[in-house]
This record gives C-alpha cells, structure tokens and sequence, in this order.
C-alpha cells in the first residue's frame, strides 16, 4: 500500500480533533489527503476553523450539506466511494461520530480500505443518540482505534474489539485547546461581546434539547432562570437557533445571543467563564482542562472522565439555575490532574502509531 493517509472531516468538531493529527503526519513526513464532505459549510461553521487552526486547504470539498440522516448519509455515501476510490489511500482517518464518519467509515470498509478511528470507544449508552450509533459502528469497522481515555479502552474490550488495535493515545482536541492557549484573551472577548467582568457561556445543540419546540421552550426557560443568576453569552449553532428564539430566549434579561464564535473567540470567552452551560461533548472536555464548572444539560455523558476528573456535572433543565447558583457561590475548585494523557500530545502519539502501522504494511 503505497497511497496516502487520506483524513476525512465534515463537521466542526472534527476540525478541531484532526488538526493535531495532520500537523504531527506532516512532520512525520507523511504523504497526506484532506477530504472535507462539507457536512458543515458555513463560514463560521467551517471555514474561520480552518484559518485558525492553521489547517490545509481541503483537497477537495464534496459540498454534501445538510439533510435528513438518511438524505445526507446517503448522499456523502455516494460522494465518498468515487473520492476514495479515485484517492486509492492506504489507510482512511475518521474523527469522533458525525455522520460524515460513519459515511467514511462504512465506504472505507467495503472498498476495502483500512479505517483509523480517532476518538474510538466513547459510549453514552443512549441509542437515541445518533452519535451514539455512528461510533459503535465505526469501532466495529476499524483497524486501529484511538482512544482518548482508559474507559473508551474498557468499553472496546467489552465489545469484543481485539486489543491489539487499540491505542490510548489522550485527547487531540486537547492538543489544539493547548496549542492556542496564548491565543485565547477572554478580556478582549467579554469586551468585544459587551459582557459583564463575571459571566457565563452557552451552547446548546442536541436534537433533545432543541428540535422538538417543547424542549427548546423547556430549555430558554431554564436558560432564563439561569441569567438571572449570571449573564449567559450564547453563540447559537444553526440546528435549535430558531427553536430557541421562537421559544423567547432572545427577550430574557442577561441573555446575550451570539453568531456561532470562532474557535479562538470561543475558546476565549470559555476561559474567561465563570461558568458554562452546554450539551456539547468537546466543550465538556474543554472546560475540564480549563478548570471552568460545567453545566451539562443532559442525561448521559460519554465523556465520564469530565465528571471524574473534571469539573462537568449533568444537571436537568429544572436543576440548571440551582446548580447554577451553587457555582457562583462555591469556592473555586480547580482539578487536582487532568485525566491521564490529556497533555497536548496525542497527535504526535496517534501518527507514531500510524507511521509505525504504515512501514508494516506498506
Ligand atoms: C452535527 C453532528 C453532531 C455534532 C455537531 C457539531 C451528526 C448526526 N451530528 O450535528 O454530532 O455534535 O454536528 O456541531 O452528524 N446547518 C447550517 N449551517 C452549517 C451546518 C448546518 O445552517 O454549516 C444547519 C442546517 O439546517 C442543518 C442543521 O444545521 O440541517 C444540522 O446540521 P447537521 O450537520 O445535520 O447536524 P448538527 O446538528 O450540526
Ligand atoms: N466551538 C467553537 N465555537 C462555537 C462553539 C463551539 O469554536 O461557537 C468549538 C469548541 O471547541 C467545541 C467544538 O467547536 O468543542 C465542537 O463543538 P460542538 O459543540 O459543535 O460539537 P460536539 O463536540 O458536541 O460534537
């Protein structure tokens, strides 16, 4: 196999979780292709990531956008097997459990191509979750699987996944959190938002929390009784906007709505937060190394180690503006240690072991 590595991203997380992994290639001298589906399209969903992240031009952008799962499943599935095939890649990099990953992932499988899976192993145990469905079926797919924490390597094993393709690497979306973290300057975010010295940050973007209106109206309320305690900076992804402005938000008091952020905006205002109230899974891990308190309005994690070694807590929309209010009051309580590997060097770990797999099986 002599094609190259061949990185497929689509939505913003994966941005954040590959550039780490393309720049340690790319050192490691590594022939490399960047297939971007374009699940995510808009500038502030896609392309402001790019420029930021220092990441390449996409190689090329399939241009698949939005749809129903089954529509836009379908369509990057078509895109996908005329990209690989015509790529002829050694090996095909997917990040976390998006649907451009499962997309990938099963195309790959049936080329056949072998399939490195970064982020494998994370389970919530909620199969009303789509994520959910596309991680456990791109684990069952991989070659090699990249985990981000001794849990995701336990939950491998209990599927039956054979050992010997799994790697504890840490966390690459903490190596780009630690990369830029001079760049993040949460003064100069607070002022260019006009927000108080003392706030809180927002992100809400689950299908359960903002696609049936009764949710998203259960959710401004919570939000609502939330900003009496702390004003709330929302940046508002384009799934729930509507909902959540339907539902009144953009009315109550202390509630700042925002365009989605940047990532060094973002990550800016994150670290200058008192608090933050999301349903995101990266910016769980994100306010874990930055020892901001964590808000999670759901039900399930599967990101435990936010829990146990962080400073997340799953909180229901009803416990939100109490727990909330314990925060603001609490003393300042910042994680003993971080979970283990989360230190800024997983992209190195993660092509060590790709470049180590390649020489055998080129
Ligand atoms: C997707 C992922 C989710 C991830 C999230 C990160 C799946 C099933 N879900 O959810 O796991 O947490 O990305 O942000 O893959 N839209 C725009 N502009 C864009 C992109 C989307 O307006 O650039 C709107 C469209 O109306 C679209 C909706 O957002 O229908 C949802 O986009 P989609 O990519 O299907 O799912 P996300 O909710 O973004
Ligand atoms: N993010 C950002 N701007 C925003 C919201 C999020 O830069 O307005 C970044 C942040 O680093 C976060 C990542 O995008 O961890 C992915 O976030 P999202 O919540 O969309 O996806 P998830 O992690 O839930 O799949």
């Amino acid at each position: 196999m002599n094609g190259p590595v061949l990185h497929v991203v689509g939505a913003r997380p994966n941005f954040v979780k590959a550039a780490p992994v393309i720049t340690a290639l790319r050192t490691a001298g590594c022939g490399q292709v960047l297939v971007h589906t374009g699940q995510h399209y808009d500038e502030r969903m896609s392309d402001i990531f790019f420029r930021q992240l220092g990441l390449p031009e996409p190689d090329t952008d399939l241009g698949v956008g939005s749809g129903s799962h089954a529509r836009q499943t379908a369509d990057l599935l078509v895109a996908l097997e005329a990209e690989l095939t015509a790529r002829a890649p050694a090996v095909v990099v997917v990040y976390g459990d998006v649907n451009s990953t499962l997309a990938a992932a099963l195309v790959a499988a049936k080329l056949p191509i072998p399939i490195a899976h970064v982020e494998a192993g994370l389970r919530s145990f909620d199969t009303t979750m789509p994520e959910e469905i596309n991680r456990r079926l791109v684990d069952q797919l991989a070659e090699l699987l990249f985990a981000t924490s001794p849990e995701a390597v336990g939950h491998l094993s209990r599927e039956g996944v054979d050992l010997a393709r799994v790697h504890f690497v840490g966390n690459p979306m903490i190596d780009t959190l630690l990369g830029h973290l001079d760049r993040f300057d949460p003064a100069a975010a607070r002022a260019a938002h006009g927000l108080p010295e003392r706030y809180g940050v927002v992100t809400l973007h689950r299908p359960s929390n903002v696609d049936d209106p009764r949710a998203a109206a259960a959710a401004a309320r919570a939000l609502a009784e939330a900003a009496v305690h702390l004003d709330l900076a929302v940046p508002l992804h384009p799934r729930g906007g509507a909902a959540l402005r339907a539902a009144g938000l953009a009315d109550a008091p202390g509630v700042h709505l925002l365009e989605p952020l940047g990532y060094v905006e973002f990550m800016s205002l994150v670290r200058g937060a008192a608090a933050v109230i999301t349903d995101s899974g990266g910016v769980q891990e994100e306010t874990t190394v930055l020892g901001v308190p964590c808000l999670t309005l759901r039900g399930t994690t599967e990101r435990p180690v936010t829990v146990t070694h962080g400073t997340n807590r799953l909180v229901r929309h009803d416990e939100l503006a109490p727990a909330l209010h314990k925060v603001l009051v609490g003393a300042v309580t910042q994680p003993s240690e971080g979970p283990p590997l989360w230190d800024g060097k997983a992209g190195p770990r993660i092509a060590r072991v790709l470049t180590h797999w390649l020489e055998r099986h080129g």
